[in-house]
């Protein structure tokens, strides 16, 4: 799925408009109980002020029904946010009219305006064309960051977005995106999905649209009981929702799915002292099963014991009442330790969050989305109005990398122990693809070390043939064998040191892809071609002949270093960094195809530093980095690794 993204965008001192999910939930006394939501949009809001944009916010809080309500009034929103930003929120008292116009085309570059409920006006629910045609006047760019509104086509989410030639995705929006839709197309298997909730009728879409995609699918919460009753079992007072029984039946005929062998029942929900488990078909009839049993915990954790992607939506039982939380805490807890392994762990859906929630763990997994109905619509498969109105400008949302290359440092020793060092230092990275290039002599040590962390491993170089008289030489087909993914081809140092030329590096290309490794394949001009107005046609070559014959199906990095950046402390700046970048997507869309420009990653390598990490990483066509000297150190690395966070 692509899209689109505010940092496609031309936003200097613009007035921008965004659309953002400020729906929080309030207090009786109308204060907010959680800010999350807020926090969620931070990250657009702060890219925008940095480039001096004025920020025009928008949202709707409730449902007013068309009217102004005082007590849905965003006020208390902008006072929070005031807060949270360190700095002004002026507030609109009305979403549009001649007042809020003049408010915003005074308001100074940096500023940011929070607009009043945008649903106190029938139009926007109604998708008004005339009141679409209000908000968008505000505006000279429009980006949607509401992910939980996007099911809704609503005026803010999909009506005004037309009037716009580039309407953007925000970077919270680009981020759901991204890994809803990596779980539904690209995930790594094993694949599990876990769903939970009360109702089948909510999650039979979702079930049914997962069941192709995953390796087993596991049952819990409210719904096993529908299943249960399926299977002709007895449920006592358990809910179930008569009409859905057929669905449950239709869908249980599939292997993938895992059903509970017991659920924790009581007389009634308040009723916990009375709370014990028995198997699923032996519930007495006037018991209630409000969880599932720790048989049932224990057959769940085994079969997500590996898991490479995991999906969660719903609660495996009445998690806000004791002792009815323990199925969906261990659940849980084994997400977590999944997600610290390297697993992509999704959760979604309203219950699933405020479960995180509760039990600390809302920053221990990749993705805790923030939609719920627009989360379980996207898991369904379903194409949300709000994503739809952002238009065909198509662009892949990538996951970036963040490489070390370790050169010739680090004997085998050092290398093992700085690895198992590196494991626990990023611990619980999310959101980004970590891999090591160490000395060959040490791969095999450090891929032991890397085994079921979120680092992968890669060779520095290979031999172009797998095996035969080549004294000193290494074949992919033995980096497959240790365990690595990736192989290094090109790098300016076995160009200019060694000799390597462009043919060279196309027959490694060649060799790695056949044995299974994603080739990392580098360029870049020196010096004295940039000063000679030459990087472009240096790279035309290196590319051309390099990676010549590979196609869409090809799976390929390419790590752009300029040789005058390596190891000097002379970064190229993020602007040179992008034209090449850029130019270099350009050159993977004419030469492979579209797909592949979209989804290539390119890095950027030559003296990247903590300090100038965050920079980079701001760049569209910035994909990652590939890092030397400053990847030697832990901690140097590990603050790389966890750039802008
Ligand atoms: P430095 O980060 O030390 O400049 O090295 C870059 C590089 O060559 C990575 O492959």
């Amino acid at each position: 799925m692509r899209k689109l993204s505010v940092r496609d965008l031309d936003v200097q001192g613009r007035r921008v408009f965004v659309r953002v999910d400020f729906n929080v939930p309030l207090a009786e006394d109308g204060s907010i109980s959680t800010d999350a939501r807020i926090q969620a949009s931070l990250g657009t809001i702060q890219f925008l002020l940095k480039r001096r944009a004025t920020v025009i916010l928008a949202s709707h809080l409730g449902k007013p029904d068309g009217k102004p309500d005082p007590k849905l009034s965003l006020r208390v929103v902008a006072d929070r946010l005031s807060e949270i930003l360190g700095k002004e929120v002026l507030f609109a008292e009305d979403c549009i009219g001649p007042e809020t116009r003049k408010l915003v085309s005074e308001a100074p570059p940096a500023a940011v305006i929070l607009l009043e409920n945008l649903r106190f006006h029938p139009g926007e629910t109604a998708n008004d064309p005339e009141f679409c045609k209000e908000l968008a006047g505000l505006g000279e760019r429009y980006v949607n960051d509401a992910f939980g509104t996007a099911h809704r086509s609503h005026a803010s989410t999909a009506g005004m977005a037309e009037l716009f030639e580039r309407p953007a995705a925000g970077l919270l929006m680009e981020e759901e995106i991204r890994y809803l839709a990596s779980v539904l197309e690209a995930p790594r298997h094993p694949h599990v999905a876990i769903i939970g909730g009360s109702k089948v009728k909510d999650k039979a879409g979702v079930i049914a649209n997962l069941l192709p995609q995953v390796d087993k699918l596991l049952i819990g919460g409210g719904l096993m009981f529908d299943f249960l009753k399926a299977q002709g079992k007895e449920i006592g007072k358990s809910i179930s929702t008569g009409d859905s029984i057929r669905r449950a039946q239709e869908l249980a005929r599939n292997p993938k799915l895992v059903l509970p062998v017991d659920v924790v029942v009581a007389p009634d929900p308040d009723s916990g002292d009375k709370a014990r488990a028995v198997p699923v078909d032996k519930i007495p009839k006037n018991q209630m099963g409000l969880d599932i049993g720790p048989k049932t915990v224990e057959l769940f954790q085994s079969v997500l014991d590996g898991a490479r992607t995991v999906v969660w939506a719903g609660p495996m039982g009445m998690f806000e009442k004791q002792p009815f939380d323990k199925g969906t805490t261990e659940i849980a807890r084994t997400v977590v330790g999944l997600t610290d392994k390297g697993s992509t762990t999704v959760v979604g859906g309203g219950d699933s969050l405020a479960a995180l929630y509760k039990f600390g763990f809302r920053d221990r997994v990749s993705h805790a989305s923030t939609g719920g109905g627009a989360c379980l619509q996207f898991l369904e498969g379903r194409v949300l109005p709000g994503i739809r109105a952002l238009g065909d400008a198509y662009r892949a949302i990538r996951t970036p990398i963040v490489a070390a290359n370790w050169k010739m440092h680090k004997v085998p020793s050092e290398a093992r122990k700085f690895a198992s060092e590196l494991v626990q230092e990023l611990r619980g990275v999310r959101n980004r693809e970590v891999l090591v290039f160490p000395p060959t002599a040490a791969l095999q040590v450090v891929c032991y070390e890397l085994t079921n962390s979120v680092v992968a491993c890669g060779g520095q170089n290979i031999h172009w043939e797998k095996s035969g008289a080549f004294t000193g030489e290494t074949s992919a087909k033995f980096l497959v064998d240790i365990g690595c993914s990736h192989v290094l081809i090109g790098h300016s140092e076995r160009r200019h040191l060694f000799g390597e030329t462009d043919e060279l590096c196309a027959r490694k290309v060649r060799a790695a892809l056949e044995a299974g490794l994603v080739p990392v394949f580098c360029c870049g001009e020196k010096l004295a071609e940039r000063e000679d107005d030459r990087t472009f046609a240096v790279l035309e070559r290196q590319l051309s002949i390099g990676l010549e014959g590979i196609t869409e199906k090809d799976e390929l990095v390419i790590a752009y270093e300029p040789v005058w950046a390596i190891g000097t402390g002379r970064t190229a700046t993020p602007a040179q960094a992008q034209e090449v970048h850029r130019w270099i997507r350009s050159w993977v869309l004419r030469s492979i195809s579209l797909e592949a420009a979209d989804r290539t990653r390119i890095l950027y390598g030559g003296s990247v530093k903590p300090d100038n990490i965050d920079d980079l990483m701001d760049e569209r066509d910035v994909d990652g980095v590939l890092v030397g000297g400053a990847s030697l150190d832990r901690e140097s690395f590990a603050r790389i690794v966890r750039y802008q966070t």
